[in-house]
């Protein structure tokens, strides 16, 4: 997306840390840095993919992005307003706007409740129509998501798992959102089922003109939905570009090794992706103890002294892609411009 288009959400320097007590004796804390200096900006109609292992800050960012959570720094602008610091009564008319789909919706939906009273509460809560009008509005999110009037009396526990991600959908949608942050939704779903949800996301972000946040450690689905895609690690974004450059020309080394562990479709427009020699290995160091320097250095095959004591910021390096590498900063070796 251009940059001319102005933002539905952008963060600046957004950060969260959880403290963490050690002990029974309430020894020493220390600090969780789950998500530790993300900018970022979504378009109107665009689906930003969010993609890195397990534990790197992507359910964080999410749930920050929602406001569900409070940021310990930075800025959430919706629209050029800044929510961080909105009260409750001001940030409702947000809350609106900006919803989520989950990982296991089971979790997620009331038990005790109807199907049809799960997708019509947000309705309710928002005051929204009479009971009539609600009426008719679920009925017609029924149908748009796929599934059949009559199920609107059963319970949660009757539906199959693709089913109950069609009934969370049918809620998000409820209240018409601009922004709707999908954490991992159809990672516990049969892989039978995964293209009939995703390509449901994709059609309804067609029709209404949506945008997304698509948290996913799978990068076969991030490449499926997405039109840009952000490689996190350790809580901070490395790589930032366009879904075909991320996939066909990477350029930090994790997003390469990442891309080692996917398998590659034997037919590919294009002939398919090039072969690539450095295969992830070890695990993700903890964000309590980071490394210094490039978080990455440890399991990087290109590390040289400047990754271990320095750390490199995310540079646009050709117009739209972004990086956080040393062997990418290019450019003159001082900068002609000193930050202001
Ligand atoms: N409420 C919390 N309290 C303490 N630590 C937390 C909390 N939530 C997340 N963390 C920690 O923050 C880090 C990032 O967690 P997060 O859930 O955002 O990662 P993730 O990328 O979504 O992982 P996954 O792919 O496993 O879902 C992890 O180390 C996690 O243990
Ligand atoms: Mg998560």
């Amino acid at each position: 997306m251009s940059a001319a288009v102005e933002p539905l959400i952008a963060v600046e320097g957004l950060r969260k840390s959880f403290p963490i007590q050690r002990g029974l004796f309430g020894g020493k804390a220390g600090e969780v840095h789950a998500v530790d200096g993300l900018d970022f900006a979504i378009a109107p109609g665009e689906t930003l993919g969010l993609v890195g292992e397990s534990g790197c800050g992507k359910s964080t960012a999410g749930r920050l992005l929602l406001r569900l959570i409070e940021p310990t720094a930075g800025r959430v602008s919706y629209r050029g307003t800044d929510i961080a610091g909105l009260d409750r009564a001001a940030m409702l008319p947000f809350r609106q706007r900006m919803q989520m789909i989950h990982q296991d919706p089971y979790a997620s939906l009331n038990p005790r409740m109807s199907a049809g009273d799960i997708v019509g509460e947000p309705l309710v809560i928002h005051g929204i129509g009479n009971a009539a009008e609600r009426r008719e509005k679920v009925a017609a999110l029924f149908a748009r998501v796929g599934l059949r009037p009559d199920q609107q009396q059963n319970y949660a526990h009757e539906f199959s798992g693709g089913q109950r991600q069609r009934l969370g959908i049918a809620r998000a949608l409820a209240l018409g959102p601009e922004l709707i942050v999908c954490d991992e939704p159809v990672s516990a779903l049969d892989v039978s089922i995964r293209a009939q949800i995703l390509n449901l996301l994709m059609d309804l972000q067609d029709e209404f003109g949506f945008s997304y946040l698509f948290v996913s450690h799978d990068l076969a689905v991030v490449e499926h939905i997405s039109h840009r895609v952000a490689v996190m690690y350790l809580g901070r974004i490395v790589e930032l570009t366009d879904r075909a450059t991320l996939f066909d020309a990477p350029l930090h080394p994790y997003t390469e090794a990442l891309l080692e562990a996917v398998p590659v479709p034997k037919v590919r427009p294009g002939g398919g992706r090039k072969a690539r020699r450095k295969p992830l290995v070890g695990d993700v160091p903890s964000p309590i103890n980071r490394p210094r320097g490039c978080h990455f250095h440890p399991r990087c095959a290109y590390a040289h002294d400047r990754c271990r004591s320095e750390e490199p910021a995310l540079r646009e390096v050709t117009p739209g892609h972004q990086v956080a590498c040393h062997l990418h900063d290019g450019g003159p070796r001082l900068p002609l411009a000193l930050p202001g």
